[in-house]
């Protein structure tokens, strides 16, 4: 294998297929909603790695003080020869585990944003010659087809992004993760823990408006996309606790009644004033939930590490 290969597994208008229907069916519903996977192009990437270092996002911090503990601890129970991340966007925190693991053979980053993908491929191959990538540009909601590394193969989705999928979701993608693996392969996976809502409503609304930003990107991206006369200043960003379902819920307030025209779909699209529309959910969980996610999907949790002030965990389970 060569030492980087850049694999789009779904041409190109079939993600324009995909945002279109996204949209169609989001905007033509009640009430309105936008899946989040459509924040991230290179903007909105940009966007995301100025809210990882802002003081009131805690998530990125804290993951990373778990992972620098724990790696050495992380290597030994896995031995990975390839390591596999879902949503590596900047593979930032990544590089504590790449340099954690003797044995690495492969890297395989698989991410929706193209420049994020390539952006991280050229700090990897500059700092670790002798490592194979196989970056895939993939939705890892529909399933994956990996490459032929060898194993044993971890798979590591880190960020808490796992939050960022309805319950639902998250049981048909932890079995599709599942699949990837064989008995004893593992699974290394961020989530974010229920704490303070001042503090999750803090961190999802910042004070410098970085997130504000980063909700209206997905505006930007329909806009430019599909051609639609959307101006984001007209909407509010709303970040809320929704404290039956566990999650932060951001969305798009529209500050007057407006009709939005989206030229590629024929479709114009009436907000009322003060109409809301969801972009993101971002769930926070507990142990024994996480567990039980895991156990129904075919793996057995083991290893349970938060830091040291208990905001955040990253589990390790294997695949029975
Ligand atoms: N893992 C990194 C980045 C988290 S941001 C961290 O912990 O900091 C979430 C990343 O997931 C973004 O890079 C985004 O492009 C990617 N992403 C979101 N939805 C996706 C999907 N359905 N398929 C593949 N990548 C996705
Ligand atoms: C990528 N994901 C885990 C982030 C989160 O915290 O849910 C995305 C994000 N949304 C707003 N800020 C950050």
């Amino acid at each position: 294998m060569s030492p980087f290969l850049l694999t789009r597994t779904l041409p190109e208008d079939a993600t324009e297929a995909a945002l279109r229907a996204d949209v169609l069916h989001g905007l033509t519903r009640t009430p309105k909603e936008l899946p989040p996977k459509w924040f991230y192009d290179a903007r909105g990437s940009e966007l995301f790695e100025e809210i990882t270092r802002l003081p009131e996002y805690y998530p990125t911090r804290a993951e990373r003080e778990i992972l620098l503990a724990r790696a050495p601890e992380i290597a030994a129970a896995t031995a990975a020869r390839t390591l596999v991340e879902l949503g590596s966007g900047s593979s930032e925190k990544t590089r504590h585990l790449l340099d954690a693991l003797p044995d690495l053979d492969s890297y395989v980053p698989v991410d929706v944003s193209e420049s994020a993908l390539t952006g991280a491929a050229k700090t990897l191959l500059a700092e670790r010659p002798g490592l194979n990538v196989h970056a895939l540009i993939a939705d890892f909601t529909r399933g994956l087809a990996l490459p032929g590394t060898p194993g044993p193969r971890l798979v590591a989705f880190l960020g808490g992004t796992i939050g960022n999928l309805l319950p639902a979701e998250r049981t048909v993608f932890l079995r599709s993760v599942r699949s990837l693996l064989d008995p004893g392969d593992c699974l290394l996976l961020g989530t974010d823990l229920v704490k303070d809502e001042s503090v999750l409503v803090r961190a999802y609304d910042d004070a410098a408006g970085v997130t504000a930003e980063f909700n209206k990107n997905v505006l930007a991206v329909v806009a430019r996309e599909l051609r639609a006369d959307v101006d984001p200043d007209d909407f509010d960003h709303v970040a809320l606790w929704n404290r039956e379902q566990e999650w932060i819920e951001m969305r798009l307030r529209a500050r007057s009644a407006l009709t939005v025209k989206i030229r590629e779909l024929d479709l114009a699209v009436s907000f009322a004033a003060g109409e809301e529309m969801r972009t993101e959910v971002s769930a926070k969980f507990r142990q024994e939930g996480v567990r039980a996610e895991l156990a129904e999907a075919g793996m057995d949790l083991t290893h349970w590490w938060t830091d040291e002030e208990g905001r955040f965990a990253l589990s390790l389970s294997t695949a029975s």
